[in-house]
């Protein structure tokens, strides 16, 4: 059986210890928050893959048509010889890329880069198997910590899928595209994908499915606080709540506390009480245009190259350039 070691930035102690602070500060703030990175575990990367066949759930199956569309543009403009991919979760939708930049005759490595260790692990195992000969260089790590870690190759083709960007909050993004930029020499490039702004009706089905899988993967939040904070969190008095904002662009997931409740968290010593009614902010998914994310990329000291489309115009991928 083919087996992957990959690179550990972010070990368990570490991520335990960050896990604890970012909880603490979320739930002790009013609103309360809680950052989305710890939604996956093992059963949240599962979730997540669920959420992406699902009919609502629109932005995977479309991204992976531009792909399908300009994986040949993307090998003959970047000619890279290491794709890095950030938040490569299963890496589906990268295996285009792979067999263009393989077919091509350029792409010598691969570096997944995730906080999830088992998805990173299946993935890396899948590509090993489906590409012999690819030098595989799996990284566990934080894409909002981690970034300057990288391993320095040349040509080297940084993609960033899925609108995963669009989970940042806005301050976040531009330190993230900053440090995008930082990683960047010459003859590098960035390829991201971003959802783009469109009716409101069809975004909120997109974030509240019939079937109820985002309903579950929103809560599965809880029970990784639960197994890794000891905290006593019950799933079930909490309601998934998926609203779109207006003035910021953004889907916000909630999680909406059905009686008024107490829930202590062991490991931070913390009681924390909710309100019937009282929401707390688990994510949000912010919806781009050309222009913003143009100026965004600009301000953060990239060129946007290339801008491709579906012919609904509901998702892009952007190539860029360092400045
Ligand atoms: N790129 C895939 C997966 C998107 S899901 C796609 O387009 O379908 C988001 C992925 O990012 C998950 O695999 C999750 O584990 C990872 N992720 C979320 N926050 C992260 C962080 N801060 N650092 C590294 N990976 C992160
Ligand atoms: C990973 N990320 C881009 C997804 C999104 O659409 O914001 C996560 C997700 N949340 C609910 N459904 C999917």
């Amino acid at each position: 059986m083919t087996t992957v070691q990959p690179h550990v930035h972010l070990d368990p102690g570490a991520l335990a210890g960050q896990m604890a602070a970012d909880v603490r500060a979320g739930l002790t703030s009013t609103p309360k928050t809680l950052p989305p990175k710890y939604f996956y575990d093992a059963r949240g990367s599962e979730l997540f893959d669920e959420i992406t066949r699902l009919p609502e759930y629109y932005p995977t199956r479309t991204e992976r048509s531009i792909l399908d569309g300009h994986v040949d543009d993307i090998a003959r403009l970047t000619s890279a010889e290491t794709l890095v991919e950030l938040g490569s979760g299963t890496s589906e939708k990268t295996r285009l890329l792979l067999r263009a930049l393989t077919d091509a005759g350029t792409l010598r490595r691969f570096v997944p880069f995730d906080v999830d260790p088992v998805v990173l692990e299946e993935a890396s195992v899948a590509v090993a198997e489906e590409f012999p000969g690819l030098e595989l260089e799996p990284v566990v790590g934080d894409f909002e910590r981690h970034l300057g870690e990288l391993p320095r190759h040349p040509r080297r083709l940084l993609a960033f899928l899925g609108s995963t960007i669009g989970n940042l909050e806005p301050a976040a993004r531009s330190t993230f595209l900053a440090e995008v930029r930082a990683t960047l020499g010459e003859g590098d490039a960035f390829l991201l994908g971003t959802d783009l702004v469109k009716e409101p009706a069809r975004l909120v089905a997109a974030y509240d499915d019939d079937q109820g899988v985002t309903a579950a993967f929103n809560k599965n939040v809880l029970a990784v606080l639960d197994r890794e904070l000891g905290a006593d969190f019950k799933s079930e008095a909490f309601e998934h709540r998926a609203v779109w904002d207006a003035e910021h662009e953004w889907i916000e997931m909630r999680l909406e506390s059905i009686e008024a409740q107490r829930v202590h968290v062991a490991a931070l010593d913390l009681d924390v009480s909710f309100a019937a009614g009282e929401q707390m902010r688990t994510e949000i998914s912010a919806k781009f245009r050309r222009e913003g994310i143009e100026g965004e990329l600009a301000a953060a000291g990239l060129r946007l190259v290339h801008w491709w489309t579906d012919p609904a115009d509901d998702f892009a991928l952007s190539l860029s350039v360092p400045d």
